[in-house]
């Protein structure tokens, strides 16, 4: 994670960004370390990353990679606002004792366009990451690779339209993605835990699932009973602050998986 000393509005790069809008500083630092403290009580490690004066969108920590089994894919981002971050991401795990570290051919956003499941990657395309990151990493992690066409500039990450809650179970809102895409999503996973538009346009899919604590953004009230009645324990979170650069919880959280 990497604290919001310097987030602010002054580009738009996603629809809900709104230079014009304040964002208040205070209260988005006193959120993040909610959400932070949330983290370690729950029994896990949080790791942070040193903020940078000219990135603002730094604290969306889970753009800068993709980990899984210890390897690393770092990320290479769709705007110039935000290119500089890859490298520290990239310097981070090499000064972390990662010797698997990637760096990649082709754009991608981390794990704002790549969700892993038990089974696949699940991989986002259409607003940022080039659907040739998809064989890249698939190439890398020797993991399938499923690619997945997002359709609604509201939902321009995979992580703001789906979430992995675990194994292979997931939830998701089917209108976020093209009409084959949601019949891929369907096959793999017709049990999923289908979201509606008011969860959807909360952010409620910008959730992290340790497999029984669901962390999601407050206000996507309506996931609560479903989540509850399928045996997870959803932890409303306010990220309210963090919403006008367009991330919630997830996009906060990088996970480092082992
Ligand atoms: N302002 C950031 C951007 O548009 C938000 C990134 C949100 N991160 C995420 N994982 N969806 O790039």
């Amino acid at each position: 994670m990497c604290p919001p000393v310097h987030f602010k509005v002054t580009y738009s790069i996603n629809p809900w960004m709104d230079p014009t809008k304040p964002v208040d500083l205070p209260l988005a630092l006193a959120q993040w370390e909610d959400l932070r403290d949330r983290y370690r009580a729950l029994g896990h490690t949080v790791e942070t990353l040193e903020p940078h004066p000219e990135l603002p969108d730094m604290v969306f920590a889970a753009n800068g990679a993709l980990v899984v089994d210890g390897r690393v894919l770092g990320a290479r981002f769709a705007y110039p606002e935000r290119a500089a971050e890859a490298e520290i991401h990239l310097e981070w795990f090499r000064g972390h004792g990662y010797r698997d570290v990637h760096e990649p051919s082709h754009v991608n956003e981390g794990e704002g366009d790549f969700a892993v499941t038990a089974s696949y990657l699940l991989a986002g395309r259409g607003f940022r990451s080039s659907p040739l990151s998809h064989d890249e990493a698939q190439e890398f992690f020797g993991r399938p690779v499923i690619g997945l066409d997002l359709v609604d500039p509201r939902y321009y990450h995979l992580d703001t339209a789906l979430c992995v809650l675990d194994g292979d179970e997931v939830m998701y809102h089917p209108a976020a993605f093209s009409p084959g895409s949601q019949a891929v999503l369907k096959r793999l996973f017709p049990d999923a835990l289908l979201a509606g538009e008011e969860d959807a346009a909360a952010l409620g899919m910008n959730a992290v699932s340790d497999g029984r604590h669901v962390l999601l953004p407050q206000a996507a009230t309506g996931l609560l009973a479903p989540l509850r009645a399928r045996g997870f324990e959803p932890i409303p979170m306010d990220l309210g602050e963090l919403l006008k650069g367009g991330g919630s919880v997830k996009c906060c959280t990088q996970e480092l998986r082992p």
